[in-house]
């Protein structure tokens, strides 16, 4: 295990997020414009100068490498950049490769992304609902994404749900998510929605349903037992003793986590973002092509995270959506 980078308060940064592509086969009305523009494929990092950049992460410290979209699983070869991948997970300097996925690609990757050395991913669904499914990506078709997890947990992958919390869309599906997760061994986690991005005319406010209420939810059909909090990831758990298993929570307004952050972001276009919730980013494109060695690239990615902030300004609280942020989550990730 290689030292890892720390920040300006301490913390050492162990988990990278890389988005292989701002593009996504869907547009969640919480996450895009229904006429979303994506950035021109020139414009993108290559497999090659990706698998470089991961490489100078790993070589700096990080253990945990996320890929991320959009959509991942829709950039184009993504699996030649797996399979580079799993060389860091042999020599044992990275201990997880794994990805954040819409799951509509699965059913065809599944078996790819098991080979190269993924033991889990996390997949967004918001309902189990098809008709409500296809409203909230825009014309997303759930059966599509149900044979990918199918497909995923048949390659030996765990399974992980992220479901957005969404006043008035999936509130009455509380139980139900919860039982389908229950019944295949998956966990479930629920995000708060967070306002990134200009998304047309939806309603931020409207759509925030705090995870408080949620959890209070939940308790009034399961026993609802706290977990350590000893992820390192931002989602604090909880174990419904009738059933044993395991609900997240992602609360970056109802309960701020940045104290132990762990993490960055880069871009597709080689953009390094040390805060979900901040404007401030790097770039590391230019030092990426500007020298065969990776001496220059390996600074900027210190200077980087020598500026990284002590944490978001998300805020619902005087009733107005504070503290956005103006791009858009796939842009980084999530
Ligand atoms: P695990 O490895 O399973 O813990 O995953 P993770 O929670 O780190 O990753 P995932 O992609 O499943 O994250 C789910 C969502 O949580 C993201 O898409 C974001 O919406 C939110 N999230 C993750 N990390 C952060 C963070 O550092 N800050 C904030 N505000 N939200 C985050
Ligand atoms: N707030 C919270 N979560 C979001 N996601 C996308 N946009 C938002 C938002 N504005 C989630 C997706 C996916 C993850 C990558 O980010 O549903 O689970
Ligand atoms: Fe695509 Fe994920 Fe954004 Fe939905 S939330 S549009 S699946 S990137």
């Amino acid at each position: 295990m290689n030292a890892p980078l720390v920040d300006p308060f301490q913390r050492a940064i162990r988990y990278l997020r890389l988005s292989v592509t701002d593009r996504c086969d869907f547009r969640c009305v919480y996450c895009m414009s229904e006429n979303m523009t994506f950035l021109p494929k020139k414009e993108l990092l290559t497999l090659e100068e990706l698998d470089r950049l991961c490489s100078a992460f790993v070589r700096l410290g990080v253990e945990k490498l996320r890929i991320t979209g959009g959509e991942p699983l829709v950039r184009r070869d993504i699996m030649t950049f797996f399979q580079g991948m799993s060389r860091h997970l042999e020599s044992g300097a990275l201990r997880e490769l794994t990805l954040t996925t819409n799951g509509s690609q699965l059913e065809r990757f599944a078996g790819a992304l098991a080979a190269a050395g993924v033991r889990r991913v996390n997949v967004s669904l918001d309902t189990l609902d098809e008709e409500k499914f296809a409203r909230v990506t825009r014309w997303g078709r759930l059966p599509q994404v149900l044979r990918g997890l199918d497909a995923a947990q048949a390659a030996g992958l765990r399974v992980k749900l992220n479901a957005v919390a969404l006043k008035g869309f999936n509130e009455d599906e509380l139980l139900t998510l919860t039982e389908y997760c229950a019944e295949r061994g998956m966990d479930l986690t629920w995000i708060e929605v967070m306002p990134m991005g200009d998304i047309g005319n939806e309603d931020r406010l409207g759509q925030y349903w705090s995870l408080r209420d949620l959890r209070a939810d939940l308790a009034r059909h399961y026993t609802v037992t706290d977990l350590p909090d000893d992820t390192g990831g931002p989602a604090r758990y909880v174990r419904l003793e009738e059933t044993g298993q395991r609900i997240g929570f992602i609360t970056p307004l109802s309960h701020n986590f940045c104290e132990s952050c762990n993490r960055v972001r880069v871009t597709c276009t080689g953009e390094i973002y040390t805060c979900l919730g901040q404007e401030g980013k790097s770039d590391l494109r230019a030092p990426l092509r500007g020298s065969e060695g990776d001496g220059p690239l390996e600074e900027a990615i210190r200077a980087a995270i020598a500026l990284k902030p002590k944490g978001h300004d998300f805020d619902y609280s005087r009733q107005s959506v504070d503290g956005r942020v103006s791009r858009h989550m796939s842009h980084t990730g999530g």
